[in-house]
């Protein structure tokens, strides 16, 4: 996992909590808004919401640990979502999964050192008939090979690590 060298904007934070009243029935959309800004939930904005609504921080946390939609570290500048719904997984997404280990060398979860990729898994995109399926950001990159995803990972800029074959 990268460390974050991103600045942390604490007139971010407060742009964002001041639109909303300082109740705990809030913190959910105060969470969503802070992952929007900064694609994902920095400790600091954790700290501000449980201030900003005195609960402790723990409660914000295990809220941002308890919903797959929440990231606790920062995403790369691409997102690879690598479906891992029943019908891409019968049509090889672990393999796509395993490449992009060995060629970025990231697990599910993970973002390079250099903050340029990351890679989670989700369940079904909706898209099946395009299995396997990942996507990029926002762009659909459909019946994926083994192969193809190094071909995907090359045309966003990245560096094929030296050390596989
Ligand atoms: S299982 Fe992958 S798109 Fe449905």
């Amino acid at each position: 996992m990268a460390a974050d060298s991103r600045p942390i904007k604490q007139k971010t934070f407060t742009n964002i909590l001041d639109q909303y009243p300082a109740e705990k029935r809030y913190i959910l959309a105060m969470m969503q808004d802070v992952q929007g800004e900064y694609k994902y939930l920095p400790r600091e904005g954790m700290q501000m919401i449980a201030a900003y609504v005195d609960v402790p921080l723990s409660r914000v946390y295990s809220m941002a640990t308890f919903y797959k939609a929440f990231s606790l570290v920062p995403k790369g500048r691409i997102n690879f979502k690598v479906c891992d719904g029943t019908a891409c997984h019968i049509k090889g997404s672990n393999i796509i999964i395993d490449q992009v280990y060995q060629y970025l060398g990231i697990r599910p979860g993970e973002t390079t050192p250099d903050g340029e990729f990351s890679l989670e898994t989700v369940n079904c995109l909706g898209a099946c008939a395009l299995a396997p399926a990942v996507v990029a950001n926002e762009k659909v990159h459909p019946k994926v090979t083994s192969s193809g995803i190094i071909d995907i990972i090359k045309s966003y800029g990245g560096q094929i690590n030296a050390t596989s074959n």
